[in-house]
């Protein structure tokens, strides 16, 4: 292989962000990797809520966005096409709502990072995302709180942990306040750990 040959086989790694939501995690990573990466990009975003602030964010940002329901994406026969059709190296959960499916978990086996708004293992599993998960933190007096970025496996929020950041909640913070504060190290610190992991992952093999 001359080297012509070989540069036409280089191109930039390919991230799927899948978010329920408002999306802006998905919205600072799009633009992180556009200014910081030239080995990786944002290719797709995939949503399974067709009114989520998501979808207006890449649309504006010009990323391709599908809009699936739960049915679509536990299917293998949709959702597998199209991240093959990206050719998707790996998937960054940033807000998505329902769990990933384990046939997905097996195809993107260890490809699959979620951001969860705690110290794992405090105030994960089912039911607590969002604001559920500040107004615990709350209500039960504690004195940090912080973000946890995980691999995705079988289990609610239960994957190996690549990284945590705390922060303190002071005595007279309001979930809200909480929020604001996990939105700032969300901000600062997801996209960077998503660049560092990236550059550990092998060629993708495909599936
Ligand atoms: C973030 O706090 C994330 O940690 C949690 O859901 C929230 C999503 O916010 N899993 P956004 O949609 O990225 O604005």
């Amino acid at each position: 292989m001359n080297l012509m040959t070989a540069r036409t086989d280089i191109r930039k790694r390919h991230i799927a962000v899948f978010a329920s939501g408002n999306g802006s995690n998905a919205e600072n990573i799009i633009r992180y990797f556009r200014a910081n990466s030239s080995e990786a990009e944002v290719a797709l975003i995939v949503c399974n809520k067709k009114d989520a602030g998501v979808v207006e964010r890449a649309r504006r940002l010009g990323v391709t966005s599908v809009v699936l329901g739960r049915d679509r994406i536990n299917d293998p026969e949709v959702i597998l096409p199209i991240l093959r059709a990206f050719e998707i190296d790996a998937i960054v959960l940033a807000g998505f709502l329902l769990m990933v499916p384990p046939f997905m978990v097996e195809c993107y086996d260890g490809r699959i990072l979620n951001i969860h708004p705690s110290l794992l293992p405090k105030f994960g599993g089912k039911g607590m995302y969002g604001s559920k998960v500040h107004e615990a933190v709350v209500a039960a007096g504690e004195a940090k709180t912080g973000i946890t970025i995980h691999l995705v496996n079988n289990h609610c929020d239960g994957g190996e942990i690549i990284f945590q950041k705390s922060v303190p909640v002071d005595s007279a913070d309001t979930p809200a306040d909480v929020e604001r504060k996990i939105h700032a190290l969300e901000r600062e610190f997801f996209p960077d750990t998503i660049l560092r992991w990236m550059s550990t992952l092998s060629a993708r093999s495909g599936c």
